[in-house]
């Protein structure tokens, strides 16, 4: 096979928008109203109402402009402070550890299972007992034992669930970001469903949501809709900042598309699905690639196969490249990165699964609206190269 022409370039992800968002974002735009407002507040009640029809209930929603932001409204709404230790998995995007140093408290790396890359609940036990707060990642939509995680850490530490890979993501247990504590999904461009940038915060206590909607927006007691609409109270100046907040609110153009593309997270589900058993089946046995389980409740975010070595997975990505075909690593862990290694010692040694996975792991194009025959290049590609 070889790359001739530029259509036949298979990019690593494109977004599923159609003429529904675009509609959306212009009723949106006609309105008049384009920041937090109606739509926000619709797109808040739809999202605790999917998760609700489809788990055992009780669950809020409040969405933010980004999941960074809803891990860091998260964590200062349970109380996590200077100095208290919140552990993450090494192996995870840079915003779950950051979150943590934002409130100026210490995140504890642990290692990944080799199978999955998330969070060993084994390295997590050795650290109970100085844990303020946990949270864990379903890394690429394959959701964490989050009961395992419970039980290594102890009833007493709540668990934030990073789910911004898993929307949806339907486990035995339930949704997952609806098993923990708190959950917190993305919406940034690339995920699952999209709102070009923004977040979801949802759980059950009525005490975090009441912190995080006052959190969001400056510390302001009133919300900016509340003020300007409120017949009751038509004095939009009068509002107290009871607290140092923060700008974290949605735009209700985001909210608008979000809605749109919640509507459609289970055929979009579906389509992800499809083509995640398309190439399991179709690489089923190639030597010296294992594949991503196929567990119950996996998202489908992102396609991960493993090769047996550095140089092997290097020259695979050389190879998909020179086929015009794009891939990415999620991710080099955060023991590799200099902030993270030097400000807290980290080792390789230390992180020996994480470690391993990080040179041998790719991620393979996988998209809703992928078609076919961008996919049997991609699966033609790979064989070649195994070959
Ligand atoms: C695991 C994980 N957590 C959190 C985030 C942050 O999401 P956002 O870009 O919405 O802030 C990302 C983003 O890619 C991520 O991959």
């Amino acid at each position: 096979m070889s790359r001739n022409t530029e259509n036949l370039v298979v990019p690593f992800f494109k977004p599923c928008l159609g003429r529904r968002e675009i509609a959306a974002v212009k009723r949106v735009m006609r309105s008049g109203w384009l920041t937090t407002g109606p739509e926000s507040l619709t797109f808040e009640e739809e999202f605790a109402a999917f998760l609700n029809s489809r788990g055992r209930g009780g669950q809020w929603a409040a969405a933010v402009n980004s999941a960074t932001a809803g891990l860091h409204l998260a964590l200062e709404a349970l109380g996590v402070g200077a100095g208290d230790r919140v552990a993450v998995p090494s192996l995870t995007f840079t915003a779950t550890a950051a979150a943590v140093r934002y409130l100026g408290a210490q995140p504890v790396f642990i290692d990944s299972l080799p199978g999955s890359g998330n969070m060993d609940p084994e390295q997590l036990y050795r650290v109970r007992g100085s844990l303020k707060a946990l949270i864990p990642v379903h890394l690429a939509g394959h959701p964490c034992d989050i009961r395992a995680i419970r039980e290594a850490a102890g009833p007493a530490v709540p668990i934030i669930e990073d789910a911004a890979h898993a929307f949806p993501s339907y486990t035995e247990e339930g949704m997952a970001g609806t098993l923990g504590d708190v959950g917190v999904y993305s919406f940034y461009a690339t995920k699952t469903i999209t709102t070009g940038e923004g977040g979801m915060i949802t759980g059950r206590d009525p005490d975090i949501l009441k912190r995080i909607h006052r959190m969001r927006l400056h510390g302001i007691d009133r919300t900016v809709w509340n003020r300007y609409t409120d017949r009751a109270a038509p004095r939009s100046w009068e509002y107290d900042i009871a607290d140092l907040g923060f700008k974290y609110n949605m735009t209700d153009v985001a909210a608008a598309i979000g809605r749109v593309q919640l509507s459609r997270a289970d055929s979009l589900y579906a389509m992800r699905r499809e083509q995640a058993a398309a190439y399991t089946s179709a690489w089923n046995g190639v030597e010296g690639l294992e594949l991503p389980e196929d567990v119950c409740g996996h998202a489908w975010h992102l396609y991960i196969v493993k090769t047996s070595s550095r140089e092997q997975r290097d020259g695979l990505a050389d190879w998909l490249h020179h086929e015009g075909i794009c891939c990415s690593v999620h991710f080099i862990p955060l023991h590799r990165m200099s902030y993270w290694r030097k400000n807290y010692n980290l080792l390789p040694e230390n992180f020996p699964v994480a470690d391993s996975l990080a040179d041998r792991i790719l991620s393979i194009p996988l998209w809703p609206g992928m078609k076919k025959q961008q996919q049997q290049r991609v699966i033609a590609a790979l064989k070649e190269y195994f070959q």
